[in-house]
């Protein structure tokens, strides 16, 4: 499975912050947000990766990240000149997808819980499209999802004034080789994007979507406020600090998944010696 990274959009409700500097490229306590993403993508074995963000912002991500060779990996690299919505994602990276089921995450997401890394890894051969749903307190910010009683998922709407649940749906989303096609049959909404949502009940449609509650050890948090960008910081300092590890290091993940080996590891804690983060990695090989 392939994965795809959006890191695109103006980050505009995060302005003066974001004006200048990608918001996916803001620090989440001790390390660029994109890093917690990537770190997840990584962890559940997904190492061939496109990264999309515009035009401006690529050549920093690309001095961040490089060619993924470093780790192991493979990421490459896509504009998104304006942003015209999620599941434009696949019509640019449809050359990257080629032939594979892709797996899109936002680059303004994290996730935090070892159990749903087991689940992610379960969905890597999934025939359909494969979301999750999680409870929230401002469901109008998000795209929701209905169910009926038997729990089978009967309706999505994109940030509804009148929501019908409190089952937002996160920004990871695991797609069989069709979501290319379903994707070029979308069309702009009302605010000029080609929606996820829309993408999501193309596949409803077809009743071959699954739709998996998170479970209550995973933590999804967003950062499109400056609230919630404060909270995941305060959430990564507090759990990095408690269990002594640290939460989205890419080399880690890329150790776990078996994308490099010991000898590997240990010249990047090398790199990164007489920093918190080296001595991170050092305790991983010992
Ligand atoms: C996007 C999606 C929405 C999803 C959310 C998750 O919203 O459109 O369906 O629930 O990501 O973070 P955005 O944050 O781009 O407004």
């Amino acid at each position: 499975m392939k994965g795809i990274i959006l890191a695109g959009g103006k980050g505009t409700r995060l302005y003066p912050l974001t004006k200048a500097v990608s918001k996916q490229l803001m620090p989440i306590y001790d390390k660029p947000m994109i890093y917690y993403p990537l770190a997840t993508l990584i962890e559940a074995g997904i190492h061939e990766i496109l990264i999309i963000t515009t035009p401006d912002d690529l050549p920093l991500y690309r001095r961040l990240l490089g060619n993924g060779s470093r780790i192991g990996c493979s990421f490459s690299y896509k504009e998104q000149p304006e942003p015209n919505g999620l599941a434009q994602a696949f019509i640019l990276g449809e050359k990257f997808i080629n032939n594979d089921p892709v797996a899109l995450i936002l680059g303004d997401n994290l996730f935090y819980g070892t159990h749903f890394i087991e689940q992610l890894k379960k969905y890597a051969t999934y025939d359909g499209g494969m979301i999750f749903a999680s409870k929230v307190s401002d469901p109008h910010r998000y795209g929701i999802v209905q169910f009926d009683s038997n729990k089978k998922a009967i309706n999505i709407e994109e940030k509804p004034t009148h929501p019908k649940s409190s089952f937002a749906v996160p920004g990871i989303y695991f797609y069989d080789n069709t979501v290319v096609k379903k994707a070029k049959k979308l069309k702009p909404s009302k605010r000029g994007e080609l929606e996820i949502t829309d993408l999501n009940r193309l596949y409803m449609d077809e009743d071959c979507l699954h739709v998996e509650v998170l479970d209550h050890g995973t933590a999804w948090l967003d950062t499109g406020t400056i609230e919630s960008l404060m909270e995941a910081s305060q959430f990564v300092q507090v759990i990095q600090s408690r269990q002594g590890i640290l939460v989205g290091a890419i080399e880690a993940a890329a150790y776990h998944s078996e994308a490099i080996g010991k000898d590997k590891l240990s010249d990047l804690a090398e790199e990164l010696k007489g920093t918190v983060y080296g001595n991170f990695l050092k305790s991983l090989i010992l």
